[in-house]
C-alpha cells in the first residue's frame, strides 16, 4: 500500500525503468551533499504528518539513529521552531537499542533520540517507544513480542527511516537474518562494534548484543526511507541495490518492498554502475573526464598498458561510440597517457626555470609559500611525507598549520607517564593533580581541563619532533586548536566563527601561493570533513583577496582511501630513500604508534598503511603503462 506524498524531489518510482537504472532494484534519487537530501526527507516526513493530523488521525513513524538521520532530525526539530510542525499527533517505534544498556547512558540510542529529536519538539511522551535495553535476558522474548503488538495496535508503521551498516544491516538485522523475522534479541556483527568503537572508546566496550526490530517488522511498514551518505557507504549501497536478495545483505530485502526509496548523497552512490562506469549501461555523453576514467578503467580491466589497447577492447567493453568519435583506439591511448604522464612531477611546488604547461603547478614564483594544513597531528606526514620533504628540500618557505589537538587521542597511560617523568624530577602540584584526574576516571568521564592540555601538549612535541627533522623552524609550525575540536568527547561541537576567523588568519598571515589540505569526504561527521568544511569557508570568504589570486589548493586524502586514478592531478613519486625518511617523520608519532585508541577498522599501523598505499598508487601507474616508481603521494586540485 503506499502512501499519499505531495509530489516531491523523492517520490517513489519503481526502480530500474529506464535504460540507465536497468541494473537497479531498489528506487534511489542522489543529491550533491546529505543535507539537502536530509531535507527533502524530513519535507517528506512532515507532509505525513500534516496531512495525518488534518484527517484527525495518528501518524506512525520507525524511527533510527546512528550519524546518517542527525541532519533529518535537525530539519525536523527547525520545522517545529520555525514553521509550527506539530508532533502532538506523532507516535513512533525505534528500530533497536544496544543490550544491556541504561536510559541514561551517552551511548545508548534512548539518549540519543531524546538529544536530537524529541527533547525540542511536542511529542507527547507516551507516545515515544524505544526498545528497552534493561529488560531481563527472561523478560527479553516476551518484551519483544509485546513491542510487535504495540506497532499494530497502533496500525502498523506508516513510514520508516533507516540507516545502513557497512554489513548491510538494517535495524540491527546483521548478516543471517531471516526475511520474516520480527523483534529480538541479536548478536552484533564484528564490523558493527568496530564501526561503534569510537563512540564506546574502544571495541571491547561496545556491547555484544541488541534489540531490534526485524526483517518482516520492517518491511511491513508502508513507506520506507534508507539514508546512506559518503563512501564509506558506497560499497554496500552497489551490493543493496544491484545485488541479489541475500541474508548476507539484509538490506537487499528491501528489493521487495513496493514503496522504498534510497536517498544518498553522490559519495555514497559512487559505486552504483551508471555512476562509476555509465558505459556498460548504455550511450553517455563522453567529456574529456569520463574518456580519462573509462581508459584508465579499460586498461586496469583487461590488465593491459593503455598504449596497447585496441579497438576490440573498447568494443567488447561499451565503449564503441567513444571509437566513433574518437576515431581510433590509438588516438585515445596517446591522449589518455599524455595526460597521465602529465601528472607526474618531482616539483610539487613547481620546477623553476622549466616550461610549466604541461606539469601541474606553475613554474612561478620559484620560491613558494605553501601552508600544509593536517587534521591532526600527524596527518601531514602520514598522508603527504614524501611531498612535504621534498618541497623543504627544494627551498620553498613551507607552513605546517595543525587545525586541531588531537589530544583525545592520547591514552592515558601516555599522559601519566609524562606526569609521573616530570614528578620523578621535581613534584609539582600541577603534575600532581594531572596524576590525580587520571587515576580518578572512570569508564566514560570526560578528561579534565588539565589532562587534556598535557595530551595536546605531548602531540604538539611529536609534531615538532618530525617538523624538525624535514628541516622546518618551529615558528612555522602553527597548532591552531580549532575549538569545534575541544569538547574532550568524541562527539565535537558545530563549526563557528571563532573557527573560521583562526583559519582567515593564519591564511591571511602567509598569503600563500599552495594551500594542501586533507581532502576526505568520506565520513560525514568525522574531524577531517569538518576540517575541510571550515577551509573551504576560508577561502569562499577570502577569494576576492589579491593574494588568493595566486594561491592553489591541493588536496591530500588522509589515511583511509586514496584519490582513484582518474582523479589524480598530481603524483609526486618517491625513491625507496625518501620512502624510509617518511616513514621517520611518522614514527615521530609515537602515542599514535603500537595499538592507537582510534584504530578503526585496519589493523595496520598508520605508517604501514601510508606506505602500502603509496606503493599501490605507483604500481597502477606502472600497470596502465607509465614508469615504474617506489611510491607515489597523489593530490587533486580544489578550485575556489
Ligand atoms: C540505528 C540502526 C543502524 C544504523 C546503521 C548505520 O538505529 O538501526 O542500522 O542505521 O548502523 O549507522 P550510521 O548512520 O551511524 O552510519
Amino acid at each position: 500500500m503506499k502512501t499519499k506524498t505531495r509530489s516531491s524531489l523523492i517520490s517513489y518510482q519503481p526502480a530500474g525503468q529506464f535504460e540507465e537504472t536497468r541494473f537497479e532494484k531498489i528506487h534511489n534519487v542522489i543529491f550533491d551533499t546529505s543535507q539537502q537530501g536530509s531535507i527533502e526527507v524530513a519535507k517528506e516526513i512532515s507532509n505525513l504528518i500534516r496531512e495525518r493530523a488534518s484527517k484527525g488521525q495518528n501518524c506512525v513513524l520507525g524511527l533510527a539513529t546512528g550519524s546518517s538521520p542527525i541532519k533529518v532530525y535537525e530539519e525536523l526539530v527547525r520545522m517545529h521552531r520555525e514553521e509550527g510542525l506539530s508532533f502532538s499527533n506523532v507516535v513512533t517505534f525505534n528500530l533497536d537499542e544496544y543490550y544491556p544498556m541504561e536510559k541514561g547512558n551517552i551511548q545508548s540510542y534512548h539518549y540519543f533520540m531524546h538529544q536530537h529529536l524529541f527533547d525540542h519538539v511536542d511529542i507527547a511522551p507516551g507516545n515515544i517507544h524505544i526498545p528497552d535495553g534493561t529488560v531481563s535476558i527472561e523478560e527479553i522474548k516476551e518484551y519483544c513480542r509485546s513491542y510487535e503488538k504495540k506497532i499494530e495496535e497502533e496500525g502498523g508503521l506508516d513510514f520508516q527511516l533507516l540507516g545502513i551498516g557497512r554489513t548491510g544491516h538494517i535495524g540491527f538485522n546483521e548478516p543471517g537474518s531471516h526475511h520474516n523475522s520480527a523483534t529480538r534479541d541479536i548478536t552484533l556483527d564484528h564490523i558493527t562494534r568496530v564501526d561503534a568503537a569510537s563512540a564506546f572508546k574502544g571495541v571491547e566496550n561496545v556491547p555484544r548484543k541488541a534489540i531490534t526490530m526485524g526483517i518482516s517488522t520492517i518491511r511491513n511498514a508502508k513507506r520506507i526511507i534508507l539514508l546512506a551518505w559518503g563512501q564509506n557507504k558506497a560499497e554496500v549501497v552497489k551490493a543493496t541495490i544491484e545485488g541479489e536478495i541475500s541474508s548476507e545483505v539484509p538490506a537487499t530485502y528491501l528489493q521487495e518492498h513496493g514503496n522504498a526509496t534510497f536517498v544518498m548523497d553522490k559519495e555514497a552512490a559512487a559505486q552504483l554502475t551508471r555512476i562509476d562506469t555509465p558505459w556498460l549501461v548504455g550511450g553517455c555523453s563522453w567529456t574529456e573526464d569520463l574518456t580519462h576514467k573509462a581508459v584508465t578503467w579499460l586498461s586496469m580491466a583487461k590488465a593491459k598498458p593503455i598504449l596497447q589497447l585496441t579497438d576490440k577492447d573498447y568494443n567488447d567493453s561499451g565503449m564503441s561510440d567513444l571509437l566513433n568519435l574518437e576515431l581510433s583506439s590509438y588516438e585515445i591511448n596517446i591522449k589518455t597517457f599524455n595526460r597521465l604522464q602529465h601528472t607526474i612531477t618531482g616539483w610539487p611546488g613547481g620546477k623553476p626555470n622549466a616550461a610549466d604547461s604541461n606539469r601541474p603547478e606553475r613554474a612561478e614564483p620559484t620560491k613558494k609559500r605553501v601552508i600544509i594544513f593536517s587534521p591532526h597531528p600527524d596527518d601531514d606526514v602520514i598522508s603527504m611525507g614524501g611531498t612535504f620533504d621534498r618541497l623543504v628540500a627544494q627551498g620553498h618557505e613551507i607552513h605546517i598549520a595543525y587545525q586541531t589537538s588531537g589530544n583525545i587521542a592520547v591514552a592515558d597511560h601516555e599522559a601519566l607517564k609524562v606526569a609521573e617523568v616530570a614528578n620523578s624530577i621535581g613534584e609539582t602540584p600541577l603534575f600532581s593533580k594531572v596524576i590525580k584526574d587520571i587515576q580518578a576516571k572512570t569508564g566514560e568521564d570526560f578528561d579534565s581541563e588539565l589532562v587534556r592540555k598535557v595530551k595536546g601538549n605531548i602531540r604538539r612535541a611529536e609534531s615538532l619532533g618530525a617538523t624538525r627533522y624535514f628541516g622546518i623552524p618551529d615558528e612555522q609550525v602553527h597548532f591552531l586548536d580549532l575549538p569545534f575540536y575541544e569538547t574532550g568527547a568524541i562527539k565535537k561541537s558545530p563549526l563557528s566563527e571563532k573557527d573560521i576567523a583562526i583559519m582567515n588568519n593564519i591564511i591571511e598571515e602567509v598569503r600563500p601561493h599552495q594551500i594542501f589540505a586533507a581532502g576526505d569526504l568520506a565520513d560525514p561527521h568525522g574531524t577531517h570533513r569538518v576540517c575541510l568544511e571550515v577551509l573551504f569557508e576560508s577561502l569562499r570568504r577570502l577569494k576576492d583577496e589579491f593574494f588568493m589570486k595566486d594561491c592553489w589548493v591541493w588536496l591530500y586524502r588522509g589515511a583511509w582511501h586514496e584519490w582513484e586514478i582518474h582523479e589524480i592531478e598530481m603524483a609526486v613519486p618517491m625513491s625507496p630513500e625518501q620512502v624510509l625518511r617518511k616513514r621517520k617523520a611518522i614514527f615521530y608519532h609515537q602515542t599514535q604508534k603500537d595499538g592507537v585508541m582510534f584504530q578503526g577498522e585496519d589493523p595496520r599501523e598508520f605508517w604501514v598503511r601510508a606506505e602500502e598505499r603509496n606503493k599501490e598508487t605507483a604500481h597502477k601507474y606502472q600497470t596502465l603503462g607509465l614508469a615504474s616508481y617506489a611510491a607515489m603521494e597523489a593530490f587533486v586540485r580544489y578550485h575556489f
